[in-house]
């Protein structure tokens, strides 16, 4: 039977603890190094295999480094696991940050790569059940991304390579629809409060159907088939009316209109690409949105 290779991880917290307690069915967990000896215990008994460390002196070779520290942690550690001499030609040392890329891993023989989990690893043991069909941007060199590449398919992940030039900008797509739909989800929320619902918890939104209902419908279709409401029907007045009160409601919060604002521009782009109101219509919309002054 061939050798599982051993993984190692320095910062396994929400998301390497996940990702150890996955992969531990594909490799053999070795060492588990977090800032606290109590951390590095707290999270062997989460992934039910490996040692717990407490110092970068205890640290044994391993054939794969998992360096999941959050992300300004990450070079200083790759640079203090180099100082340890224990790295071989030929060893796999990645991270998984969305924003850095796998150049901050450099001046070695090593394998390296970035993989980003497209997961919000709020919850370990969640992320565990929730993992299967994760897509995976990775890039680095070609045997490195071999290799995550089949580590990750074997544990239910769709890995895919990102132009490392581009990734930034492909974190910031991954932050403005998940981070910021959140926000988005609290501020439609809160402008229901301000209209005189009591404030609901968000599994008991009113606003909850018709989300998942234009969800569904993006998913299903497209964005310019999905998109309806006043701005898909060049109804200027009634766009009017709702930068107004967001304007003057008494418990309003600055920031609504400005929100409104930058997405009903983006919105007005999304319609007269799918051509779905009148260029005049959309034009008046757009000159109002692009205004900041109270109506
Ligand atoms: N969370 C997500 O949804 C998510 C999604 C995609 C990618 N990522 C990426 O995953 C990485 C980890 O994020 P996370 O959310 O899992 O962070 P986290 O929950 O804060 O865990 C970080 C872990 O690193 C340990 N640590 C911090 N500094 C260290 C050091 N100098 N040496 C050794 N261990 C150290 C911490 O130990 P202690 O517990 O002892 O403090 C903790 O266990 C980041 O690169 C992040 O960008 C996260």
């Amino acid at each position: 039977m061939p050798i599982s290779p051993v993984l190692s991880c320095i910062g396994a917290g929400r998301l390497g603890s996940t990702l150890c307690k996955l992969l531990a069915q594909q490799v053999t967990i070795g060492q588990i190094l977090n800032s606290t000896a109590l951390s590095s215990q707290q999270a062997v008994e989460f992934i039910g295999t490996g040692d717990p460390v407490d110092n970068l002196k205890q640290l044994k070779a391993a054939d794969i480094w998992l360096i999941a520290t959050p992300d300004e942690a990450i070079a200083t550690s790759f640079k203090s696991l180099q100082a340890t001499a224990i790295l071989r030609p030929g060893d796999l040392v990645f991270h998984c940050s969305g924003v850095l890329d796998s150049t901050i891993l450099t001046g070695s023989l090593m394998s390296c790569a970035s993989l980003h989990p497209l997961h919000s690893f709020a919850e370990p043991q969640r992320s565990v059940d929730s993992f299967h069909g994760t897509p995976c941007a990775m890039e680095g060199d070609s045997a490195a991304l071999a290799k995550l590449s089949a580590l990750f398919s074997a544990i239910g992940a769709r890995p895919f390579e990102i132009n490392r030039d581009q990734k930034v900008l492909y974190h910031a797509a991954a932050v403005m629809s998940c981070n910021y739909l959140v926000t988005l989800l609290d501020i439609g929320d809160n402008i229901l409060q301000a209209a005189g619902l009591e404030q609901p918890e968000p599994t008991d939104s009113p606003l909850r159907p018709l989300i998942e209902q234009t969800l569904q419908n993006y998913y299903a279709s497209s964005a310019q088939r999905a998109l309806t409401g006043p701005i898909a029907r060049g109804d200027h007045d009634t766009v009017a009316a709702h930068l107004n009160a967001l304007q003057t409601s008494s418990v309003g919060q600055p920031v609504w209109p400005d929100v409104f604002r930058s997405l009903g521009l983006a919105s007005v782009a999304l319609a007269r690409r799918g051509k779905l109101a009148g260029s005049a219509p959309l034009e008046r919309i757009e000159k109002l949105l692009q205004t900041d002054k109270t109506l």
